[in-house]
């Protein structure tokens, strides 16, 4: 594309079902946001577009499942996602929700022009239906086996397991994630975008046009689709939670999902324009405007084939210049999951590390799956933090500005004569800029990060051999032209660090007195600026860009996550299967009684062992318990326990225990006492 005129980006509209966590930041929004943020800073003319996908079958089983309307389900998490990108600084022009009125007319209308256009194949068809949910069975709500690798856990709209995109009827062995129940099949109508007929065109544009430019990840799931052949795809369902299909005799159906999230985009457009007195269309429908879509790998069939497809179509629209999906992250060397809250959410991470964004987006980009999948580990955000944002850069920044207010009161002292390493360093800065610039066009962005980091490096590295510090004692006129030239490398940082560390960026500014200065000098300028920051300008006080995460922050992080690993194991575990019948009159041969702990002490040299005196109402006798490693003496004086009276006694450990208190273990793996807690409950009490 010849140099655009503006830019539409947009980024994956995140399901409404839960919050964001890192592997969404690390594929999708920070790549996106940094791209954006870039762009603002060359001047260009950018909208950026999101919101909540709050469609869709996994928030109609969420809802289910609590008892609550999805409506409810969507209401708190789209908060909850709206007000966390907001405070981690992913600068959206406009966060909208497919919910809004705006959505569900700019979708009707969408699909109303396509079928005005006879764009769809209408088809009645047998589909899976629960008999006993009165439901038709499509996407999340069926699970079967995956007919191309075996997965026995494939939904009814994809494998997670290989990948493949599946039909509900394609599943082999189809069960009802809503009842369990095997489903019938029964006839119904839909409405198809036929694929098929969109095969040459899209091989024309894509394989033909896009080979090249299109990350190799990307341009291969693409050109195997195509390859593999296209088939129709049902752009309606059988629900009742979505936008109504907009046409007669379509009672009680809606848009797929995935027809009316990306024309989200268009939505999301249309009502930023309405609030800034600006066009929408020439977002969206003049060929001068360059279309990204930022999204997880998972998403590349949707916007690189049946996306398009439908822009296609319909006729009025741009196509995509280009898709930069990423691959997919991992934590701690497992694959991120939401259900088995295997993740670091954004708002914990808020919260845990308050005024931290920039480490986070700096560690996630630094370690960006752009080629493949990657790993997060909290050990590499440590060293990364100590080493490169305190090491590097913080201490480059903090040097040179406690300098300048030591030597000079704050104000930037004159350059004298430039000599061969001030011109290189000077000339580095123009060289990063650029290459930042070119690999943040070519969405290579840890690449571009990691430039700008070396800057940082560079400018630590001249101020180790030049010692100003040393210089000053001897030669004034050199340490001043030392500082002068250090302060033009931190006011470029200052600039170019805005789209990688904003926050942090915002402080250099302000660091810098340099707040109306960024606003005259543009990314383009820095590119040929001979200087930034004239001699003579005051700046302020060094403060604090970042500081040393200790040992034992990093530990409460990685204990979470073992908490969640041994709650997922037992949450995994096969419940036993149930012991053989017994004869009612055995189980009347046991006698449980209501007891009441009334003293406790740990048997001496025995690590698990507490002796209990305990009240059954028949007498006070001792119970030797396997308890101590969960319970303190002190914790367990007083409590209410089922207890076992007439197992035979034992002797352990040379105590004579008489009896058994009852326990299970929560869901936390912990031993908990089975325990009759209502109050007024006799002592001696029968447990039947
Ligand atoms: O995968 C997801 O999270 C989807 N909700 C992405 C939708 S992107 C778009 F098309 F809106
Ligand atoms: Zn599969």
């Amino acid at each position: 594309m010849n140099q655009p005129k503006r830019y539409t980006i947009t980024a994956a509209l995140p399901y409404t079902n839960g919050p964001i966590h890192i592997g969404h930041l690390a594929g999708v929004y920070i790549p996106a946001d940094i791209y954006t943020r870039y762009l603002k800073l060359k001047g260009e003319d950018v909208l950026f577009v999101c919101g909540s996908d709050e469609h869709g079958v996994p928030i109609t089983i969420k809802a289910k499942k609590e008892g609550i309307t999805p409506q409810d389900v969507v209401d708190k998490y789209h908060q909850i996602i709206k007000d966390s990108f907001e405070e981690f600084g992913v600068k959206f022009d406009n966060y909208s929700r497919t919910s809004a009125q705006i959505h569900h007319e700019t979708a009707s209308d969408f699909f109303k022009s396509m079928n005005a256009k006879s764009k769809f194949v209408e088809e009645v068809s047998e589909q899976l239906y629960d008999e006993k949910a009165n439901q038709f069975l499509a996407d999340r709500f069926v699970t079967g086996t995956c007919p191309k690798c075996g997965h026995e856990e494939a939904y009814g709209d994809q494998c997670e397991k290989c990948g493949a995109s599946l039909s509900a009827n394609d599943l082999i062995n189809p069960v009802s994630a809503i009842t369990g129940n095997t489903p019938i099949t029964k006839q119904t109508k839909h409405w198809y975008l036929p694929l098929n007929e969109y095969d040459t065109w899209l091989k024309e544009w894509i394989v033909e046009g896009h080979q090249k430019d299109w990350k190799p990840n990307v341009y291969g799931q693409c050109k195997s689709w195509i390859d593999e052949g296209l088939r129709p795809r049902a752009v309606t369902r059988d629900l009742d939670w979505g936008i109504p299909v907009p046409v007669k005799g379509a009672e009680g159906k809606v848009l797929y999902v995935w027809f009316d999230a990306p024309i989200g985009y268009i939505s999301a457009s249309k009502e930023w324009a309405a609030n800034h007195q600006k066009d929408w269309e020439h977002y969206w429908k003049d060929e001068s405007t360059k279309l990204v879509h930022f999204i997880g790998k998972d998403n590349i069939v949707f916007h690189c084939i049946i996306f398009p497809a439908m822009l296609k179509a319909e006729g009025s629209y741009i196509l995509p210049d280009n898709v930069p999906a990423n691959e997919f992250l991992n934590l701690e060397g497992k694959k991120l999951s939401t259900s088995k809250n295997w993740a670091v959410w954004l708002p914990d991470y808020l919260k845990d590390f308050p005024g931290q964004q920039d480490v986070l987006r700096y560690t996630l980009t630094a370690n960006a799956p752009e080629t493949k999948d990657n790993d997060f580990t909290w050990k590499d955000f440590q060293t990364r933090n100590n080493s490169e944002l305190v090491g590097i850069f913080g201490n480059f920044v903090n040097r040179v500005a406690v300098l300048t207010n030591k030597y000079y009161e704050g104000v930037v002292p004159p350059k004298n004569s430039l000599e061969a390493v001030d011109l290189n360093l000077l000339k580095e800065v123009k060289k990063v800029t650029s290459t930042i610039a070119n690999s943040l066009e070519k969405y290579r962005f840890r690449e571009a990060q990691s430039e700008m980091m070396n800057l940082a490096r560079l400018g630590n590295k001249y101020l180790a051999d030049e010692e100003p510090w040393k210089k000053v004692k001897t030669d004034q006129q050199r340490t001043e032209t030392i500082m002068y030239v250090a302060i033009q490398v931190v006011s470029a940082l200052a600039i170019i660090a805005e789209p990688f560390l904003p926050f942090t960026s915002k402080k250099l500014h302000v660091m810098l007195n340099q707040e109306n200065l960024a606003s005259q000098i543009n990314w383009n300028d820095l590119a040929n600026a001979e200087e930034i920051v004239p001699s003579g300008h005051q700046i302020n006080q060094a403060s604090l860009l970042f500081s040393k995460i200790e040992d034992d922050v990093i530990q409460k992080q990685l204990d979470k996550l073992a908490q969640a690993k041994k709650e997922n194991e037992l949450a995994s575990q096969k419940v036993e299967p149930q012991k053989d019948f017994v004869d009612f009159e055995d189980f009347t041969k046991l006698d449980i009684r209501v007891g009441t702990i009334l003293s406790a002490e740990k048997m001496p040299k025995a690590k698990k062992l507490l002796v209990l005196k305990v009240s059954t109402g028949i007498d006070e006798r001792t119970v030797v318990s396997g308890i101590a490693e969960h319970y303190s003496p002190e914790e367990v004086i007083g409590k209410k326990v089922a207890v076992v009276v007439n197992l035979k006694p034992v002797k352990l450990r040379g105590t004579k225990s008489e009896g058994m208190v009852l326990m299970t273990e929560n869901t936390k793996g912990e031993l908990v006492f089975v325990s009759p807690n209502t109050p007024h409950i006799k002592d001696g009490t029968p447990i039947v």
